[in-house]
């Protein structure tokens, strides 16, 4: 696949809005009240409101998104809980368009998202935050011990983080499957056991792992159907060879998704108090 700079780039780009917007909404719609908020990772709404339970988040909770990417669940949150949000990414075109985001629904106020590289200690104090949030990031974040430290800092005691994982390894991959174009591009694949232990090894108590495979199962196939349905708008945007990668990309997912091959966890800790 493309360098996955430049796919972010397009992705969160005010030219993609339209399309994304019209194909996010068959692809992330579980139920009738479902919508497509503008996340890229596998995070639908009705994850998200459990997500918010499981974090505590109330009106006057800080939450912290790592990874937040167009800033579609930070926005969310914001909005239907009114929780204060930082968000942060890598990525400067999606804190624009999470800033884009949070202004057209009017939330600036509550949210503020910055460029930062999360796998690199973190420009906040001690006890700064309620709460971790990441959707789908943790896999592109190197350093994760470091990491999961860092939020351990941030963290108040007694906050609650919550990350969901989409390359945990939980069967045989081949080198072919694994070095294929479309895989999982600068990702860090990682053995069903890891993630839990390193939680705890930062200093969390584990408080539930599960199982979210099945939306990568079916998310991942919806989005390469939308791909294909709007092909055209598609190639207007990315170009012929992107798309592809795309899709190719999606095509993967799909299937290691279905044979239980790579896997997607979240992940829920608690500093102790
Ligand atoms: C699959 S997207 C998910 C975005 C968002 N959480 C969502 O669900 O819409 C992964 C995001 O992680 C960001 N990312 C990758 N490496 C990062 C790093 N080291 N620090 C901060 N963000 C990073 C990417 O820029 C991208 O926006």
């Amino acid at each position: 696949m493309a360098n996955t700079e430049i796919i972010y780039d397009l992705v969160y780009s005010e030219a993609a809005e339209g399309i994304l917007q019209r194909i996010g909404k068959n692809v992330f719609s579980d139920g009738a009240q479902c919508e497509y908020l503008g996340q890229t990772g596998y995070m639908t709404e009705t994850e998200l409101n459990r997500v918010i339970s499981l974090l505590e988040l109330k009106r006057d909770s800080n939450l912290l998104e790592v990874g937040c990417g167009g800033g579609g669940c930070a926005v969310y949150v914001a909005s239907r809980v009114g929780t204060h949000v930082t968000g942060i990414d890598l990525s400067g075109s999606g804190i624009r368009k999470a800033k884009r985001l949070a202004l057209s629904q009017g939330v600036e106020s509550r949210t503020r998202f910055e460029c930062a590289d999360a796998s690199q200690p973190l420009a906040f104090g001690e006890s700064s935050f309620d709460a971790v949030l990441s959707s789908d990031a943790m896999l592109h974040i190197a350093r994760r011990e470091a990491v999961l430290r860092e939020w351990h800092r941030i963290l108040k005691p007694g906050g609650r983080i919550l990350f969901t994982d989409a390359a945990v390894l939980t069967g045989i991959i081949s080198t072919e499957e694994i070095s294929a174009p479309g895989q999982v591009g600068s990702g860090h694949v990682v053995p069903p056991g890891l993630n839990e232990g390193l939680i705890q090894k930062a200093g969390f108590e584990l408080l539930g792992v599960e199982d979210l495979t099945a939306s990568v199962e079916q998310i991942a196939n919806r989005i390469f159907e939308g791909f294909r349905k709007h092909q055209e708008e598609m190639i207007a945007l990315v170009g012929e060879e992107i798309l592809k990668g795309l899709q190719s990309h999606y095509s993967w997912k799909y299937t290691l998704a279905k044979e239980r091959r790579l896997s997607r966890f979240m992940y829920v800790g608690r500093r102790p108090s």
